[in-house]
């Protein structure tokens, strides 16, 4: 509550039964802002169930290894979903792809967008400065959500002056298969804006669930600190990798181990998670930097996306 404003909060409370009648936005035109891992995960599942998408990113040479991302991705679900009907997979690849263009230069998009979905570098300035920019040309009605693991929504949002229309969105990773979306909302996020998103997130065929705007929200609040303690138990030689792995596999009945999963999520974005949380909370025993996490990302080993991490990738 320290980063809103007495008068805010007096506003909001005087139009809430006002805002609570206005209707619902349905989000149909989404712009998804980055093109990685989960900005094609994002645009792909929206494309794919009927919503019209711009993907945003730096070149076109990062846009068109998205799209053949996006392209491969859609031809495994079809395989699947279409297995006795090849045509109607083929079909399908194509109506998703046709649905989703591409652009460079994010202020030039999102004029009519009803949606953006900011999916950039884990860096506040980075990202408070895209939203400042695009909060100039966006729709008067456009919801701006960030898909931040570790940063502060309210922050960002304080960048705009849409506080109102601004939330988080936080995807998982592989977009396309993982079931969750949480809905993070500030105090100043209308309720009209909060239930679109849930609307939004259900019409891509996802589960949302609701938290404050906490650091890690719920799944990182957890599942980071588990992961650290893996590796700090690696680092002092109790055990390696590969067992501590198998062990949670076969012992805790987790699908994958925590290295196998640290390479999978990031370790340059576990370790933008963990030096955020550092810095908010130095004394916390959870939020310690780790040395093997450090180096790595030193070398540019970020796991998967880079071929190299815990694991060396063939
Ligand atoms: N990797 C995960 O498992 C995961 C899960 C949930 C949320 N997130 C969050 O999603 C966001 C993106 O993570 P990622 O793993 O997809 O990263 P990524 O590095 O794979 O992709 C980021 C993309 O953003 C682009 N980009 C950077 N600055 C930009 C700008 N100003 N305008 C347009 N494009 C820009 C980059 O070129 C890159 O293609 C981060 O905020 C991260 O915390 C990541």
């Amino acid at each position: 509550m320290a980063f809103v404003t007495r008068q805010f909060v007096r506003a909001m409370s005087s139009s809430s039964a006002a805002s609570a009648a206005a209707k619902k936005i349905m989000v149909k035109h989404v712009t998804v802002i980055g093109g990685g891992l989960m900005g094609a995960g994002i645009a792909q599942v929206a494309a794919a169930t009927g919503h019209t998408v711009v993907l945003v990113d730096q070149t076109e040479d990062i846009l068109a290894k998205s799209r053949k991302g996006i392209e491969e991705s859609l031809r495994r679900v079809a395989k699947k979903k279409f297995a006795e009907n090849p045509k109607a997979g083929d079909e399908f690849v194509d109506k998703t792809l046709s649905s989703i263009s591409t652009s460079t230069d994010a202020a030039s998009v999102v004029h009519s967008t009803d949606l953006v979905v900011e999916a950039i570098v884990e860096n506040l300035k980075v990202k408070t400065e895209l939203f400042t920019r695009l909060d100039k040309f966006a729709a008067e009605h456009t919801i701006f959500a960030s898909n931040t693991s570790s940063l502060q929504i309210t922050s960002i949002a304080n960048a705009t002056t849409r506080q109102d229309r601004f939330a988080g969105l936080h995807f998982f990773n592989p977009v396309p298969l993982m079931k969750l979306v949480e809905v993070i909302k500030t105090p100043m996020t209308s309720q009209k804006t909060f239930e679109s998103l849930i609307d939004f997130s259900r019409s891509l065929g996802k589960h949302p669930v609701s938290c404050k705007d906490t650091p890690g929200f719920i799944v990182n609040r957890l599942l980071v600190p588990y992961l650290l303690e893996a590796v700090r138990l690696y680092e002092r030689g109790d055990a390696s990798k590969e067992d501590i792995d198998t062990a949670m596999k076969l012992g805790a009945g987790y699908p994958m181990g925590p290295f196998e999963l640290l390479d999978y999520v990031g370790l340059d974005t576990t370790k933008f998670i963990l030096d955020g949380w550092h810095e908010m909370d130095a004394k916390n025993p959870l939020f310690q930097p780790s040395s093997s996490l450090d180096k790595l990302v030193a070398e540019n080993k970020f796991g998967k996306k880079t071929g190299e991490g815990y694991y060396k990738y063939k």
